[in-house]
């Protein structure tokens, strides 16, 4: 597959940043990260590569490479370094408004000019910061969903302003990289799928949250209906439910209706610091989840 660029930086190298980093050096791109916690690339790396092996799970990039992936990714501990030569910028910083646009601010003025600028943001246009970033025409949404786990479909979604050939690059890029383009032709919040995934998490988080049915059932019908390894409670464990609860938030802000509000019972959860596999401790216990056991979908009793 031929590059339609050569350089990629990667600003936020968490659960989804360092997923993002590893597809493009394996697809050949230089790619540098950048991220104020320096040790968050290689603890994220562990923890998806420990998670991938305890579901026995075949991942996106074969096992032999990711050694070699790891050691090409370019670490730095500053962001100007990380971006100063990128052609394409990629942000996957927490979902936070006010940070996205200082992060958009800092890429505007520390990027080179011609520079594509992409959020990976789970919730948020990209014209909700774009302009912060003093070249609207050139950002754009990429947003991932979980590619080392080979769930490698990716929205497209321009902002206001954004160029035709933008958005082509982008495409072209994601491609590249061997993932699936989900291109978004006008604005909407939740892009492509990701509305649809949200819509699911909606529902079974107000059937839990107001005492209607047990989760484990929700993820039981849903495994055996899907034939997934893990059902929509298990997934937000993995996205992180206070990552999960800023997402419903940014819905419930946009359509105040009472309806998107998430459940009273998700914030004590997370208040309790159980937010999912990275605390250990979620709807499930980690390492050895209820739902990983092969008596889960059928339990005796
Ligand atoms: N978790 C998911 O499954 C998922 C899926 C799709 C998209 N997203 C989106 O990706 C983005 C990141 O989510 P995540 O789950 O990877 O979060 P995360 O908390 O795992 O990682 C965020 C990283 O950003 C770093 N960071 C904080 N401030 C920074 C700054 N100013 N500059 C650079 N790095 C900074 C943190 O140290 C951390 O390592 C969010 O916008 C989220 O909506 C998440």
């Amino acid at each position: 597959m031929s590059k339609p660029l050569e350089k990629v930086a990667v600003v936020g190298t968490g659960i989804l940043g360092a997923q993002i980093a590893m597809l493009a050096v394996h697809a050949g791109y230089r790619v540098k990260i950048f991220d104020p916690r320096e040790e968050a690339f290689i603890e994220t790396y562990n923890k998806i590569q420990g998670d991938l092996k305890a579901k026995d799970m075949t991942p996106f990039i074969p096992w032999e490479d990711w050694e070699a992936c790891e050691q090409a990714i370019q670490k730095t501990t500053e962001l100007g370094e990380a971006v100063k030569d990128a052609e394409l910028v990629i942000e996957a910083v927490p979902e936070n408004l006010d940070l996205k646009r200082q992060v958009f601010r800092e890429l505007g003025q520390k990027a080179p000019p011609g520079a594509i600028l992409a959020t990976n943001s789970s919730s948020m246009p990209v014209s909700k910061f774009e302009e912060n970033s003093g070249r609207p025409e050139r950002c754009l949404n990429i947003h991932f969903y979980f590619p080392l786990q080979g769930i490698n479909m990716v929205d497209i979604m321009g902002g206001t302003k954004t160029l035709p050939e933008v958005m082509q690059k982008g495409i072209e890029w994601i491609r590249s990289i061997g993932c699936i383009p989900l291109t978004v032709k006008k604005e909407i919040l939740g892009f492509c799928f990701n509305r649809v995934w949200r819509a699911i998490k909606r529902e079974v988080l107000y059937m839990w949250g107001n005492g209607f049915v047990d989760f484990r059932d929700v993820d039981r019908a849903w495994m055996i209906f899907t034939g997934m390894k893990e059902g929509p409670f298990a997934l937000m464990d993995k996205v992180g439910l206070d990552v999960i609860h800023d997402i419903e938030m940014v819905y419930y802000r946009d359509s105040n209706d009472p309806r998107d509000k998430p459940p009273d019972a998700l914030l004590e959860v997370i208040k309790r610091g159980d937010l999912g596999v990275k605390s250990g401790k979620g709807f499930y216990t980690y390492p050895d989840p209820e739902f990983m056991r092969a008596d889960f979908i059928n339990p005796k009793g």
